[in-house]
């Protein structure tokens, strides 16, 4: 009896998990994205910030990690700045929280702006003006091998 109890219950939640957790499109894979840095992240100053790419061949994004706005976690970004405040380093994906625009850096300012409406960010993600809700993604990440290297939540796209 708790035979079949237990196999008509197996038969029963399996469609509605595969409906919340479905699996990646074939192809797809999420993992830890390697990048160079233009820079060695130890040999940062503070309030240096560098800008990196998603790879393209494949077709990799990162995830983000937090967000708020435009921005959600698990949404995609195909790049983003590391920036030395203080005596850590922060990860942000480039996209603004306002409408998903890519922010550059404004080095003279020492802020992120963004070109589409105007949103201005410090240095550490926070808003310096809007109409940016929010604060910038962070992305989530660690030390690769070399200093040059960190490793990024991401997700190889296939395509
Ligand atoms: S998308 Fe950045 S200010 Fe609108």
């Amino acid at each position: 009896m708790a035979l079949i109890l237990g196999a008509v219950t197996v038969a029963g939640a399996l469609p509605i998990l595969v409906y919340l957790w479905p699996a990646p499109p074939k192809g797809q894979k999420k993992g830890p994205v390697n990048i160079t840095l233009d820079k060695p992240i130890d040999q940062l100053g503070d309030g240096e910030a560098i800008k990196f790419n998603a790879p393209t061949s494949p077709n990799t994004a990162f995830i983000m990690a937090d967000g708020g706005g435009d921005n959600a976690a698990g949404d995609l970004a195909f790049g983003g700045f590391a920036v030395k405040n203080g005596n850590k380093v922060d990860v942000f994906a480039i996209n603004c929280s306002h409408l998903g625009c890519s922010v550059a850096l404004n080095e003279a300012a020492k802020t992120f702006d963004c070109p589409c409406h105007g949103s201005r960010f410090h240095l550490d993600g926070t808003v310096l003006r809007g109409p940016a809700p929010v604060p910038l993604s962070h992305l989530t990440w660690k030390q690769g091998d070399t200093s040059s290297v960190i490793q990024i939540d991401g997700i190889v796209l296939g395509f």
